[in-house]
């Protein structure tokens, strides 16, 4: 048992952090999916796009809840390496939040597609204009960025439960 009391990340923050865990992980297990649409194999929701949209929709949410809530200190308190470490791994999860799911938007577009709204049936028009060859572009960007995606979120779940289990801290408490 820990000696002393975990100060923990404000509400907002920790079920903003795990919601978003839930959705890249449906939109990893669902990549295929936009696919399979085109390709009339699937006629069912969009999960991929859902999960997608819904994680860039937190973006808002996820930076006013940081921004106007505190961190709570890790105790006890680990090294600088392993501060800016995590702090390197924290700026790279949330540019990709909010870049991953920007490709996708721009990919489908770039298709020449409108954007359909799973759920809500609202189609969103192309709204930039995209040169030739950007479709293969996107495409690669957003694949090359998930599939690197799956090592930095590997890195960042295992740094944690180090900080539980071998360094015995209550760097994960304070998320749960
Ligand atoms: C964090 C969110 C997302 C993650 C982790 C993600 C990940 C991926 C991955 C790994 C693939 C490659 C599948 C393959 O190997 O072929 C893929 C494909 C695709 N994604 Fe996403 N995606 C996300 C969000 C989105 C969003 C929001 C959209 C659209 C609004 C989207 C549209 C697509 C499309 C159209 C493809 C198929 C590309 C192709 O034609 O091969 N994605 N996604
Ligand atoms: C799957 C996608 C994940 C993403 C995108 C993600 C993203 C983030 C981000 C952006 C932060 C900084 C706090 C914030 O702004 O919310 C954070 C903190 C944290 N995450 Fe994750 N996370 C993911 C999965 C996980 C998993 C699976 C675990 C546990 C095994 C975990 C444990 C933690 C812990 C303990 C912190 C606090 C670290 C600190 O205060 O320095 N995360 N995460």
């Amino acid at each position: 048992m820990p000696q002393f009391k975990t100060r923990k990340y404000a509400w907002p923050v920790r079920a903003i952090h795990w919601l978003s865990a839930i959705l890249i992980l449906v939109a990893y297990l669902t990549s295929e999916l936009s696919e399979e649409i085109e390709e009339g194999e699937y006629a069912g929701p969009d999960w991929h796009v859902a999960a997608g949209l819904s994680l860039l929709l937190l973006f808002l949410p996820r930076v006013l809840a940081r921004v106007l809530t505190r961190t709570p200190p890790i105790v006890p308190p680990p090294a600088r390496w392993s501060v800016l470490a995590a702090k390197l791994t924290t700026l790279a999860l949330v540019l990709f939040v909010v870049v991953q799911p920007v490709l996708g938007v721009l990919l489908v577009w770039s298709e020449g597609h409108a954007l359909v709204v799973p759920f809500l049936d609202i189609a969103i028009p192309p709204m930039v204009a995209l040169g030739h060859g950007a479709e293969d572009t996107l495409e690669e960007a957003h694949e090359l960025l998930g599939n690197a995606f799956y090592a930095v979120i590997a890195l960042h779940a295992l740094a944690a439960l180090w900080h539980h289990f071998a360094r015995r801290d209550d760097t994960l408490r304070r998320m749960l």
